[in-house]
Parts: structure tokens; sequence; C-alpha cells
């Protein structure tokens, strides 16, 4: 095979890659050295805005596969026949901290799955807990600001961390959560995912269903202790990566069992609690899981930069038959992710490879913009209507209209019976083994004793006193205890 060349980014032979042109043996560099030019300056362009959470993250590529009919459900194109299969790309993450932060921590997980249909793809962004800290997108930059590192020290503070919680009551099922076993999976492959809001289903006679996602782990939920995983962290600050990573290279593939629960629409306003409500779970008892099909994820991708960090996934991408509930946070999702990636990727970043539909193509009116690449046929018009030819509206919705009622106005979310923000906390608290309370119990005392204010550390203990009295005992014992050493 003959030798390959390396060419400027014109594509000119490049005479030497080892020594800059300059005047004189030892003299200064000279301007007409293109391709000491664009190489110095093409690296100082290598890094785009990382994402604003969820920055650190790892990606494969799989399938979809159908397992039980759900067509009585929603007349989805993917879920429509026993058997079929759809490509997917799936991206996981720690949500915290930086694009270099190490996996092994403490943190809830996305796990974001992008399904090429052929009817569009179709995008679950959603966490390793089925519930989230707050209950509407007014707070999640305030919440995200107070977990990400403080904007004077540079560092994750714990008095802001606390001090957020300590004000948002709502937040104590999640801390719960966070704080359990749970907190800290020991690999991506070993850890569930929920889609955590109500979703939309409709099925082909128009009937309207709600819908929460489970992805069960086929591999076993395992966990790190906060001393194995600082430990891991400490060596290995990919260690999430590299466990993926080298399944899937060793054709480990792992995969995952999607069940909803599905709750007929006209339950809703009666429900005991809100059911859009994205810091409350549906109990099973209520709602049973409804198996639906297998997530395979058999393909590591090529380049991670190209696939992984320009990965584009937004809750607004729906496809006929799905649509989104009244759950003001989910609302508030289907404006931020499309918006944050027109600025970090540019507007165009729906015709990358990874983002672009695969089973089907986009047609429509969209030109033009930083880096278009012209992908039109010559004479295709890029106004509608047109007497052309060109592609049409279908006039049918993707999903059943939502009722509404009432007048405009910031309201708190709709009361129902049951909409306190402690009892799921405790219930959560209450299924736990003994060793599991201890240990919960432990990690929240460790990060809240480090509280400078004594009005901070009372507030928080409300909170899990009001979730279960056993369990705030527990953690005012423990803080105490930790402040007095
Ligand atoms: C990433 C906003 C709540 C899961 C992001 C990004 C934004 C964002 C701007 C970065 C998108 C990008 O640059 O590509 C919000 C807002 C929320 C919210 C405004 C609340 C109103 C949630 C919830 C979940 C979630 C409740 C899970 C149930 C994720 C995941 C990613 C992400 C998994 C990473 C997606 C990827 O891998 O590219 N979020 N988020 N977010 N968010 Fe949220």
């Amino acid at each position: 095979m003959s030798q390959r060349v390396l060419t400027t980014e014109s594509g000119a032979p490049v005479a030497d890659n080892q020594n800059s042109a300059s005047a004189g043996i030892g003299g200064p560099l000279l301007l007409q050295d293109q391709h000491l030019l664009e190489k110095l300056a093409r690296f100082n362009r290598e890094r785009v805005p990382e994402r604003v959470v969820h920055a650190r993250g790892s990606g494969a590529y799989g399938h979809f596969e159908v397992t039980d009919d759900v067509t009585d459900f929603t007349h989805a194109e993917f879920l429509d026949t026993v058997g079929k299969r759809t490509e997917v790309f799936v991206r996981f993450s720690t949500v915290a901290d930086s694009l270099g932060g190490a996996d092994a921590v403490r943190d809830p997980r996305g796990f974001a799955v992008k399904f090429y249909t052929r009817e569009g793809n179709y995008d679950l962004v959603g966490n390793n807990t089925p519930v989230f800290f707050v209950k509407d997108p007014i707070k999640f930059p305030d919440f995200i600001h107070s977990q990400k590192r403080d904007p004077f020290t540079g560092r994750q503070e714990p008095d802001n961390v606390w001090d957020f919680w300590a004000n948002s009551p709502e937040a104590t099922h999640q801390v719960t959560w966070l704080m359990g076993d749970r907190g800290i999976p020991a690999s991506y492959r070993h850890m569930d995912g929920f889609g955590s809001h109500t979703y939309q289903w409709t099925n082909a006679e128009g009937e309207a269903f709600y819908v929460k996602y489970h992805f069960k782990t086929n591999q076993g939920i395992r966990c790190l202790s906060a001393e194995q995983a600082a430990e891991i962290a400490g060596q290995d600050p990919t260690s999430h990566q590299t466990d993926l990573l080298q399944a899937i290279e060793r054709g480990v593939h792992p995969s995952w069992t999607l069940h909803v629960q599905l709750m007929p629409v006209a339950d809703a306003a009666g429900y005991r609690f809100n059911p859009f409500d994205v810091t409350k779970v549906w109990p099973h008892r209520d709602y049973p899981l409804r198996r639906v099909g297998r997530l395979v994820l058999d393909r590591n991708p090529d380049n991670v930069f190209a696939e992984v960090e320009q990965a584009a996934f937004s809750p607004n991408n729906f496809v006929p038959g799905i649509g989104p509930s009244p759950d003001k946070m989910l609302q508030g999702r289907l404006f931020a992710y499309a918006d944050a990636q027109r600025y970090r990727l540019g507007v165009n970043h729906t015709r990358l490879a990874v983002n672009a539909p695969r089973a089907t193509t986009a047609e429509n009116y969209g030109r033009d913009g930083l880096m278009a690449a012209n992908s039109q046929p010559r004479y295709a018009k890029n106004y509608e209507p047109n007497s052309y030819d060109g592609p049409v509206e279908t006039g049918r919705p993707l999903a059943a209209p939502l009722a509404v009622s009432g007048h405009t106005g910031t309201h708190a979310a709709p009361q129902h019976t049951k909409d306190d923000d402690f009892f799921q906390a405790g219930e959560l608290y209450r299924l736990m083994t003994e060793d599991e309370k201890k240990r919960l119990v432990a990690n929240i005392a460790g990060g809240l004793s480090q509280v400078s204010r004594d009005d901070v550390i009372e507030k928080n203990l409300a909170h899990f006193h009001a979730a279960d009295p056993a369990y705030g005992k527990r953690v005012e014992a423990a803080v105490r205890a930790l402040r007095e050493d």
C-alpha cells in the first residue's frame, strides 16, 4: 500500500510536520507557514461550551426491541409490532460536575435515549432516579447554581447545597434517594433508568393515557459506598466510561427491560396526589409495571466528540402517539434543551449524523445558518405553501389535546388530597433495611454537619422529621455527634 500523504486543510501536501518554517536556522518563525498557522488555530478551537448540566457523559449505540403488545395504549410506530427493532443512541451522564469531573461520585445519573424511529427521532431524556428535586422549572437554574461550584470559592459548597434544600421541602424525597445506596451507581450498566416525568400516550382511536417509563437493568443494581467511590474516583476518574466502553468492546452488551405504568386520563384529576408532580412516584400497587421491550447497547461510537459531546437530546422531540403531560417541569424542559443546543452547537446541530433522523429524513423549509451544508435539491423551494410539490403538513396532531381550565397566573400546583412533600420520602426510608438506613443517615450527616449556619441545619432536620420521626431523630443525632467532634 502506498504511504498516505499528510495535507493541509485545503489538501495541499505538507513538507515538514516536525519543524516550523523560520527565518534562518535559529530565527523567528514565518507567517507564510500555512501548516503551522492552521494547526495552532485549529487546536485553539477544539472545545465547544460544555453542557450547562450533565457535562460529563458516555454514549453507545444499540437497538430497542418490542417484546409486548402496547397498541391498546399508543399508536407510536416503533412500538406497534412485537419483535420490531429500532436503532437507538444512549448517553449516560453525571449531573453537577464539569466535563473533567470524576464518574464515581454521589450524584444522579442521566439516562437519555434517542430512538431513531421511522416517524422521526423520539428522545426520552431521563435519569436513574424516578423523581426530581424541584417541581417547577422556574426553580431549576437556582437549584443547579446551588449544587455546582460557588462563583466566589470555585468549589461545591455544602452551605449552598443544603441551603437550597432547606428552603425547598419538595426536594426531601430525591435527597433521600440520592443519599441512599443508589446515590452512587457502580457503573452506568448497573443502574435503572426512568423517564421520571409523566408523559402522554395516545392510541389509534385517539384515547389518551398518562405514562411513566422505567428501564430496569438486566445487569443487576450495583452501587458503591462513599469510601469505595472516593478511592475509585481518585484512581480512575473515568471509571464509568472505562466500564461501558470495555464491556461493549468485549462483546458484553448491556441491556435494560422497559416497563411502563399507565394511568387512564380520567383518573388524573381525582388521584390522591398530583400525578404530574415529578417529586413523586406512582405506587406500583395503583399502577403496576407493564413490560414493553428490551434496550440493548452493542456499539461504541467511533469518535467521542462527534457523537457523544455533540449529541443533542430534547424532551420536545416526540413522535406520533407520544406527547407531553401538563407536568410543569417537563413543560419547561420542552424549551430548555434545543435552546441550549443552539447555543452550544449551533442551529445546524440537528443535521449532525448522531442527531439527524436515521430511519426517515427531515423535510422542512428551515435553511442556512452557521455551518449549513447544502443538502437540498437544486430547485427545492424554501417557502410554504408552494406549488412545487414541497413537503406539506399532515393535519394529524401527534398526541391527544390536554384539557385546561381556569385563569392565567403564577399558580402553585393544583391541590389534591395528599400533596405534601414528605410522605413518599418517609415511605422510601421505611422500605430500607437497617443497614441501608444506617448508611443513609451517615451520608446525610456527613454533608449536613459541614453546613455553617444552624438555621439551615434545623430546617433540613425538620424535613427528615416530617418524612418519618425516626428518620429525623437519627439524622439529628448523627449531625449533632459530628458537630461536637
Ligand atoms: C441536560 C435543562 C430537568 C435530565 C440538560 C441540559 C439542559 C437541561 C439545558 C443541557 C442540554 C444540552 O446542552 O444538550 C433542564 C431544565 C430542567 C431539567 C431546565 C427542569 C426544568 C431535568 C430532569 C431530568 C433531566 C427532571 C431527568 C428526569 C437531563 C439529562 C441531560 C440533561 C439526562 C443530559 C442529556 C444528554 O446526555 O445530552 N438539562 N433539565 N433534566 N438533563 Fe435536564
